[in-house]
């Protein structure tokens, strides 16, 4: 028996499906335990992962985890988990663990410690630290929705966006052969893609002119500050400038780990036309 954590979000939900199309016995843990958010005969255990000693049970004959990370700290799970008989982990990290000092960045630090709790806990692991999510477009999708606009910062900055379905494949390989133990797979999609050529793939998607307006960094600044602290909107936006001559590099991790290219965020853009439209 597997156990998928985080199965209501994006990357936990492909892998619960993709394992569930393979066939494999799956529970789920969620705080809601809402059964409909979930693939048909699954099995939906109530817990908070936070709180490790309230979710022994979903721990019952499951050998291994997809353990995804709270934004409130990974706890002591991992070493509930080994205590409760699991011996593998395949952990949704993050690229940061490798580009920023934990120190300094309150997000590399909470994956750090994360990533070094599953080491202690002497489980087998698996680490997937993916680059930017496909996925964080979505955070445009009510200004699309309504006045069909994006409005942001660096429009010339590029990414190399992930889609959740390919973090997922990697996820699975890792959780139902041999061979991935002791790695750490840094993931991104196929390709470097501007902003403004990410809105362009989503206008084609819904077949609907989006407009791209730039704005300054001073307003993007203050609108980021409302939901992280200010020098992590900083670092952010240095990145993003940065990104304008110095793309970021492209992994063939999920090609190697999957056996197919990973999807073009053209692709991803397809598979979400629902919250865009
Ligand atoms: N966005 C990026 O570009 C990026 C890049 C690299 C890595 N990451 C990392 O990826 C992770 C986010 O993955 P995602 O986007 O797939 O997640 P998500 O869509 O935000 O969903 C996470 C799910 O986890 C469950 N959850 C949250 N807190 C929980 C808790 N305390 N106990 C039990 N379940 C809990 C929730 O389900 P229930 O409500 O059902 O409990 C939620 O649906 C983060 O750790 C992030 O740092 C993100």
């Amino acid at each position: 028996m597997i156990l998928v954590t985080g199965a209501s979000g994006k990357v936990g939900r492909s892998v619960a499906e993709q394992l569930t199309d393979h066939g494999e016995p799956i529970r789920v843990l969620s705080r809601t335990a809402m059964s409909e958010k979930f693939p048909d005969g699954v099995q939906v255990v109530q817990g908070d992962l936070t709180k490790p000693d309230g979710i022994k049970h979903a721990f019952d004959n499951v050998d291994r985890v997809f353990l995804f990370t709270p934004a409130t700290g990974p706890g002591t799970v991992a070493d509930t988990a080994y205590r409760c008989g699991v011996r593998k982990v395949v952990l949704l990290s993050s690229i940061v663990t490798q580009k920023a000092d934990p120190k300094t960045n309150v997000i590399a630090a909470r994956h750090h410690t994360a990533e070094q709790l599953v080491i202690d806990s002497g489980l087998s692991w698996t680490f997937l630290r993916p680059d930017t999510f496909a996925a964080n477009a979505l955070e445009w999708a009510q200004s699309i929705r309504v006045e069909r606009v994006v409005r942001q910062p660096y429009g010339r900055s590029q990414r190399c966006p992930i889609h959740e379905r390919d973090v997922a494949a990697v996820a699975v390989a890792a959780l139902l052969e041999p061979g991935h133990e002791s790695a750490a797979y840094w993931l991104t999609g196929p390709e470097t893609i501007t902003v403004i050529d990410q809105v362009r793939a989503i206008s084609d998607a819904i077949g609907e002119t989006i407009t791209f307006e730039e704005i300054k960094r001073s307003a993007a600044l203050a609108q980021m500050a409302k939901s992280m602290p200010e020098s992590a909107a900083e670092r952010l936006l240095d990145y993003a400038a940065k990104s304008i001559h110095n793309p970021p590099p492209v992994s063939d991790t999920v090609e190697r780990i999957a056996g197919r290219p990973p999807l073009s965020f053209a692709q991803w853009a397809r598979d979400h036309v629902q919250s865009f439209r």
